[in-house]
């Protein structure tokens, strides 16, 4: 199978490569940024990177048309640019969806999309089911701007169903495992091993009981993989996650004893943090019933496991190697 992945180069989609290129698949990824992640690949004859723009309407149009299938991972990902550059967030993750949807509407070409668990925003319905409501703030706070700009990318995916396109909707629930982002910048668990690393306090924002359920890359891969191969998929949202729920200040505890640090944890209010532009998600727990389902895909490795295998390759690259 040929398979196209826009963002291919970032945290989910270097992995989406590994697993594609273990199948025997030919892969082709699209993406603005380095080849760190996937610079392991790159004598691979089966794989193929573009550093481009999905704004790059030719290219892209050239790409879609040699593959079977487009994973669309492209977008601004992380909350410093959601309170900090919510043009890009938006542009990208609204017209670049809509850039790569059009082209493959005219290719016919199938396309898995990645969404978001803040699709959900604040809902208070525990588990979050696919169906469920979509609970947002005020258009001021830019927070939601990101959840929001994945909630148009959905509905530009089932406008172009209607019109006979084939899409999956993937919801991802916090991802992370080796090759996420860079030590001490983007999301909670890399912004903890940098301080682990360091040896300094773990700041956990507010009061630390706002909870998530963190999914080891692996398990989202294979559920990633399964959803451009089951035709059951099609036309469906599938939330990808695990269902074990863990409070922000219990996974800075858990960290900690992990790794054997000294750090000790400090509690920061969030609005020294992110200004008056961020408004937290007190609990977050998908249901996975589709996922298993649907995708056959049960998640398999446990937080503390994760965070193991997460914590070891970290340090194998150490804190200089991830700069
Ligand atoms: N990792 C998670 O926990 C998680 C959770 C929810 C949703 N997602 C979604 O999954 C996808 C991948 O996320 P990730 O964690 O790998 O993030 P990431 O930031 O590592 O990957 C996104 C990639 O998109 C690329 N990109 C940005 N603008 C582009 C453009 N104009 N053209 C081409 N490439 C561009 C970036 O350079 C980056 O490599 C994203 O769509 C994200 O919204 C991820």
């Amino acid at each position: 199978m040929r398979v196209l992945i826009t963002g291919g180069a970032g945290f989910l989609g270097s992995h989406l490569t590994d697993a594609f290129l273990a199948r025997g698949d030919e892969v082709t990824i699209l993406d603005v940024a380095s080849d760190l992640k996937v610079r392991h690949q790159l004598q691979n004859a089966q794989f193929r990177y573009v550093r481009d723009s999905v704004f790059s309407r030719e290219i892209l149009e050239g790409l879609i048309s040699w593959c079977d299938v487009v994973y669309h991972l492209a977008a601004v990902v992380g909350v410093e640019h959601y309170v900090g550059d919510p043009y890009q967030v938006l542009n990208v993750n609204v017209n670049g969806t809509q850039t790569v949807l059009n082209v493959a509407f005219k290719a016919r070409k199938k396309v898995i999309f990645s969404s978001t668990s803040e699709v959900y925003g604040r809902s208070l319905s525990i588990p979050f089911k696919e169906d469920g409501d979509r609970v947002l703030g005020s258009t001021q706070i830019d927070r939601w701007c990101y959840s929001t700009s994945k909630a148009v990318g959905e509905h530009f995916c089932f406008a172009f169903y209607k019109l006979g396109l084939p899409v999956v909707v993937l919801r991802y629930f916090n991802v992370y495992g080796p090759r996420l982002d860079h030590m001490d910048v983007g999301r909670v668990i890399t912004i903890f091993l940098g301080q682990l690393m360091r040896g300094v306090p773990l700041t956990v924002i507010g009061d630390g009981r706002q909870t998530r359920c963190f999914t080891y890359v692996e398990d989202a891969i294979r559920a990633t993989v399964a959803a451009g191969l089951k035709e059951e998929a099609v036309g469906r949202i599938v939330n990808v996650g695990s269902d074990e729920e863990v409070s922000i200040k219990d996974l800075a505890a858990m960290m900690i004893r992990i790794s054997g640090s000294r750090s000790s944890v400090t509690f920061v209010p969030q609005q020294s943090v992110y200004g008056d532009s961020y408004e937290d998600i007190s609990r977050r727990v998908p249901d996975i019933q589709r996922m298993r389902e649907i995708l056959g895909v049960t998640p398999q490795v446990p937080l503390e496991e994760g965070l193991k295998r997460t914590i070891e390759w970290f340090r194998r690259q150490g804190v200089e190697g991830n700069r």
